[in-house]
């Protein structure tokens, strides 16, 4: 039996060195693209992908994402007394229901497979997605939700993937493929971050997963992987052969937001898709470029 899918983890207690000084005293996930910081996107796809609990893995300096799913009373009641009902509406559709966030703490950050292994006790017997709030992706149905599909289809663990250019696989985790069925690949392997030569192919990983929750066991053994960190992708290549695994070529774009250039491309972007402020931008671009 496939287990239905209600619990996401969101680590966001890395230190977001490539984008300092942005990054010093502010949460890398808190930029925003556009009007949204980048954990309200994270937050909104996976409530439309069926999440109900959530996950925050934070450290020091985090604690404005967590505030940001606060109600804030004194705010409400000076927009409601100046008769400010569109400010307001975009406050009251940040609103998750009480008790649907937790957090636990990540005191020093070393890495995500470690992050993930924080979670541990809020993750318990179920299977449970990750987003990584920095990766967003633009696309008809959100990408989790597109996930969360894949996983009631094939149960075990999937992952997004994507093809990125060959000679950028030493950024990122990649996958070994066994039955490439288009849309749904198999997973045989995974290496995190192998240097072009070495890699077993450039379909990456992006930081979308639904796993089970067996990845705790090998996480566990907190090994140091690639950046001497814990690396999820190394537990994950031990969970091969023990469920069915999968990588889905998604629909949609990735942005990577922890990158400087992905960031403006992704503001770009998403601009693109407001019909309020598309016509300006486009004209800007037309103009300036
Ligand atoms: P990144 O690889 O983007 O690392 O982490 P980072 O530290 O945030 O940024 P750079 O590379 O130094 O610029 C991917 C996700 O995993 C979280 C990050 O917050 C981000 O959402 N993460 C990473 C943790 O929560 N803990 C860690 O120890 C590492």
């Amino acid at each position: 039996m496939i287990k239905p899918l209600r619990k996401a983890v969101l680590p966001v207690a890395g230190l977001g060195t490539r984008f300092l000084p942005a990054t010093k005293a502010t949460a890398k996930e808190m930029l925003p693209v556009v009007d949204k910081p980048l954990i309200q996107y994270a937050i909104e796809e996976a409530r439309a992908a069926g999440i109900e609990q959530f996950c925050m893995v934070t450290g020091r300096g985090k604690t404005a994402l967590v505030e940001h799913f606060d109600i804030a009373f004194e705010l409400e009641s000076t927009l409601r007394e100046r008769g400010k009902t569109e400010a307001l509406d975009v406050l009251r559709a940040l609103a998750v229901p009480a008790g649907s966030i937790v957090t636990v703490r990540q005191q020093e950050p070393l890495g995500l497979g470690h992050a993930i292994w924080c979670a541990r006790a809020f993750i318990g017997e179920d299977p449970f997605a990750i987003l990584l709030p920095d990766d967003l992706v633009l696309s008809d149905t959100p990408c989790l939700k597109q996930l969360a599909d894949a996983y009631l289809e094939t149960g075990g663990n999937v992952v997004a993937v994507t093809e990125v250019p060959p000679d950028q696989t030493n950024r990122y985790g990649i996958l070994k493929v066994g039955h490439d069925g288009g849309r749904l690949v198999e997973v045989t392997g995974l290496v995190e971050k192998p240097a072009p030569a070495d890699a077993p192919s450039n379909l990456s990983i992006i930081g979308r997963y639904v796993l089970l929750p067996g990845v705790l066991r090998h996480l566990a053994r907190l090994e140091r992987g690639a950046g001497n960190e814990v690396q999820l992708t190394d537990a994950m290549a031990r969970m091969i052969g023990e469920a069915p695994f999968h990588g889905l070529r998604f629909e949609g774009r990735r942005f990577d937001c922890g990158d400087k250039v992905g960031f403006l491309e992704a503001q770009i972007a998403f601009a693109l898709k407001r019909p309020e402020m598309a016509p300006a931008v486009r004209a800007f671009l037309k103009s300036y470029v």
